[in-house]
């Protein structure tokens, strides 16, 4: 039986000390990393940043997790489903480590964070040898080289709120495409949300971090940011500011952001980002729900008709602007009057994107708390339905770009044919059109023929 250490203070270790035992263990060849990140952008970041950690002491990348010396799951908790995924990998982990015992397997992020699964994953799946929360991402090589060294399994779940290391850079895959956290954590507490548990309080990086790191981003080429939090509208340093502000680097990019908590999306927001041109013209504003009665269940502190005003208020400015959203059906004593209520809402609301959920208990929550009488199965039956009345909408909805000329930032082959390439309008909706596959990662400007409820389809002009 392996010795358990639940922290890993050890006073012997130094990063040049990880490198040598690397360099020991593995030779001139660097050791190969498999580095999964499940869930939001925000954890994408978060991923990001561990790859450039682990970049740094000597580890090259791998997709192939057979040929991976160490195997991170960079896992989510939103809802039980990405879970229950994670629980299978690590499953699938056991044979792999039956047939190398050197190799090493860590499970990090948002879900590894709760008590219960880590004392899950202690008691009942020995082959994982690392499990960190996402307050001790900045302990990792202290971690790892305990691991290593010791070859105890290690388990870290730390409450403890780490300051913003403006010193953690991100590795990114993506050359086209970046993501910029502004902030971290979430105090809304919205009775659903496990987030607040696994991440924590608000802290916002300064305008200035920001500032630079976007600056720098535009200069390496990016053609795209965007602005990460659980409630960019809650920016320490005021949200509105720092968008004119980044609107004013040089070079030929967008900005976008997510996600805006509806409670504090202003009109001075709206007017931010239809007088900034760098700024898309999109707002994500997650309703969640249509009816009153849920909303205030849900905690979320604003009413479908101060809902409804940030909508009107955009549209009176700019009448196509463009809103998406995130709905949850089947919330503890929803009724089917009550689902019917977000129903109609995003029938009048007209989403070009709606991101649904069936609504998933988390233990810890208020909402776990609650009384649920609706099975699964009914509910997602009526997530079915939410969806047949968007797509009845969205056609009609996205003709209004029929003949119009988009500026579309081409970022992968498409789906229709070889010929064709994709990308995305500044109202963030999919568009598909023939062109060389040497235009992916450059702005194009496309004349919209047909809106399809996936896509509009165009041709270059
Ligand atoms: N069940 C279902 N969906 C959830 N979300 C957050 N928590 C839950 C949950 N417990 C959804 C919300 C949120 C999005 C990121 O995930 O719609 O906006
Ligand atoms: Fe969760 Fe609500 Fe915070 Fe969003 S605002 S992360 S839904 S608690």
């Amino acid at each position: 039986m392996k010795n358990e250490s639940i922290c890993c203070i050890n006073n012997d270790f130094s990063i040049d000390k990880l490198k040598n035992l690397i360099f020991d263990k593995y030779g001139v060849n660097a050791p190969l990393c498999y580095l999964h990140s499940y869930g939001c952008q925000q954890n994408v970041t978060d991923g990001e940043k561990l790859k450039n950690l682990i970049s740094k002491i000597g580890y090259d990348f791998t997709d192939n997790e057979d040929k991976a010396s160490l195997i991170i799951l960079n896992t989510c908790a939103v809802r039980e489903n990405a879970e229950d995924r994670v629980f299978g990998k690590i499953g699938e982990y056991k044979k792999l480590k039956e047939k190398n015992s050197d190799k090493i397997v860590c499970i990090c992020g948002c879900m590894a964070q709760q008590k219960h699964i880590a004392e899950r994953i202690k008691q009942s799946y020995h082959q994982v040898d690392l499990v960190f929360g996402t307050f001790a991402f900045n302990q990792f090589y202290e971690m790892l080289y305990e691991v290593l060294k010791t070859k105890n399994r290690v388990f870290n779940t730390t409450e403890q709120q780490s300051d913003i290391s403006e010193n953690f850079k991100q590795l990114r895959d993506d050359k086209i495409k970046a993501s910029v956290p502004i902030m971290y954590g979430c105090n809304n507490f919205c009775t659903y949300c496990i987030v607040p548990y696994v991440r924590g309080r608000e802290r916002s990086r300064t305008e200035e971090a920001v500032f630079d790191e976007v600056s720098d981003l535009v200069k390496e080429g990016y053609k795209e940011i965007t602005l990460l939090g659980q409630n960019v509208n809650s920016y320490g340093y005021g949200f509105p500011k720092l968008l004119r502000k980044l609107n004013t680097i040089d070079g030929d990019f967008r900005i976008r952001f997510m996600s805006s908590h509806p409670k504090d999306a202003t009109p001075e927001l709206i007017d931010t980002i239809l007088e900034c041109d760098k700024v898309c013209k999109h707002l994500h504003l997650p309703m969640q729900s249509g009816c009153n009665r849920i909303l205030k269940e849900m905690n979320r502190r604003y009413t479908i008709e101060d809902y409804a005003e940030i909508i009107d208020y955009a549209r009176s400015r700019k009448p196509d602007f463009s809103f998406s959203s995130d709905i949850i059906v089947g919330f503890p004593g929803e009724t089917y009057e009550e689902f019917c209520k977000t129903k109609e809402a995003v029938k009048k609301f007209k989403f070009d994107n709606i991101y649904s959920f069936v609504y998933s208990k988390r233990s810890g929550t208020k909402a776990a708390l609650m009384e649920d009488n609706i099975s699964d199965k009914q509910k997602g039956l009526w997530l079915r339905e939410l969806l047949l009345e968007h797509r009845e909408v969205t056609v009609s909805w996205l003709s209004r770009f029929v003949g119009k000329t988009l500026r579309v930032l081409a970022d992968r082959e498409g789906r229709t044919s070889e010929n064709h390439i994709q990308g995305r309008c500044n109202e963030n909706i999919i568009v598909e059109f023939i062109g060389d596959k040497n235009l992916i990662g450059s702005f194009v400007n496309v004349k919209i023929n047909k809106a399809m409820n996936w896509a509009l389809l165009g041709e270059i002009v």
